[in-house]
């Protein structure tokens, strides 16, 4: 920089310049409007004299350095920040970046949901050769499916007396609590139409799970919902009513909080309605908790004995 700017600087800071030269913009807007009676300089006069007001809440503010260091310009870093998800949405990523999914797979989402053409001609625009790239190749001899239903076998023979055959596409585990009765309806419904298994999540099996009849996945975790004594431990004549029904096909048992690890997880006592302290067996608008660990076990061999307990309750 040269050395008169240095100068300059140490006396009037250059970062300021944006600040002066809408206090230099204020007093020019003012002397138009009143000398010559011009509206744009009222129009000056008002947007110049607001930017110099907000530059002097922002040097005498104290929270936002960057705010204190460059009045008013420094706005533009938080209006940049504010919109920066869209710019990288809408100008940045490609349409292969995916997080978690990709524009090119939502817009095939959004094509078939609005029952439009989702087949694109003339190729990939794929990296075909990228480090990692899997395609399929076609035979000479294609062979036929016999069903495109692909499924795999859960449980064997030897171990347990209901063996699963599971579709590869389910259902992941979400309560009923967290999500709706409708959501549950809905969900439920699909998994009946599509063969696959819904998965109850940590809040056990609630009624509207029965309504469809879709195939269940019952998960267990620490707070032993729907199967539990009044302490809140694992009751097994209460696991053995639940698990003997046919609509519940397999049992999950959820090890620990992924989200919370360490903590266990906790549902206010205002969120326990008589519907969801109905399907975890807890009294009702009073506070439940998902302890971070099991109180039927505390080893791996634990776990696998408390499997056993599972397949032959009572
Ligand atoms: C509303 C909601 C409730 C959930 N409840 C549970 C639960 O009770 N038990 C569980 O193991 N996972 C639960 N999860 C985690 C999901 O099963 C799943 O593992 C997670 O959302 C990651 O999958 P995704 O990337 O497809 O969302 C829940 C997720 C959501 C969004």
């Amino acid at each position: 920089m040269p050395v008169w700017l240095l100068k300059l600087d140490e006396r009037l800071p250059l970062r300021y310049s944006f600040w002066l030269a809408s206090a230099a913009g204020l007093v020019i807007g003012l002397f138009t409007w009143f000398a010559f009676g011009s509206d744009s300089g009222a129009v000056a006069a008002l947007l110049c004299g607001t930017l110099t007001l907000v530059g002097v809440h922002d040097v005498l503010q104290k929270p936002r350095a960057v705010l204190r260091n460059y009045p008013v310009i420094g706005h533009l870093r938080y209006l940049l920040e504010f919109i920066r998800p869209e710019i990288r949405q809408y100008f940045l990523e490609s349409d292969q970046e995916a997080a978690p999914f990709s524009r090119q797979q939502r817009s095939l989402v959004y094509q078939r949901a609005k029952g439009d053409a989702d087949k694109r001609p003339f190729g990939t625009q794929s990296d075909v050769s990228a480090t990692g790239h899997e395609w399929l190749n076609q035979s000479i001899a294609p062979t036929e499916l016999s069903s495109q239903d692909f499924r795999v076998d859960i449980g064997s023979a030897a171990s347990c007396t209901q063996p699963y055959s599971a579709s590869v596409f389910n259902i992941s585990a979400m309560s009923f609590g967290s999500l709706s009765a409708q959501a549950i309806l809905a969900l439920n419904a699909g998994a009946r139409r599509g063969g696959f298994a819904h998965d109850t999540g940590e809040g056990s099996v609630s009624r509207h799970h029965r309504v469809h009849g879709g195939d269940l996945i019952w998960e267990i975790g620490s707070g032993y919902f729907g199967c539990r004594d009044a302490d809140g431990r694992f009751d097994e004549a209460r696991f053995a009513q639940t698990a003997c029904d046919p609509q519940i096909k397999l049992i999950e048992v959820k090890l620990s909080q992924g989200a919370k690890p360490g903590h266990g997880g906790v549902l206010p006592g205002a969120k326990v309605t008589p519907e969801i302290a109905e399907a975890r067996g807890v009294p009702p608008w009073t506070e439940c908790n998902s302890p971070a660990r099991h109180s039927a076990f505390d080893s791996p061999l634990g776990l696998l004995q408390f499997v056993e307990r599972l397949r032959r309750p009572g």
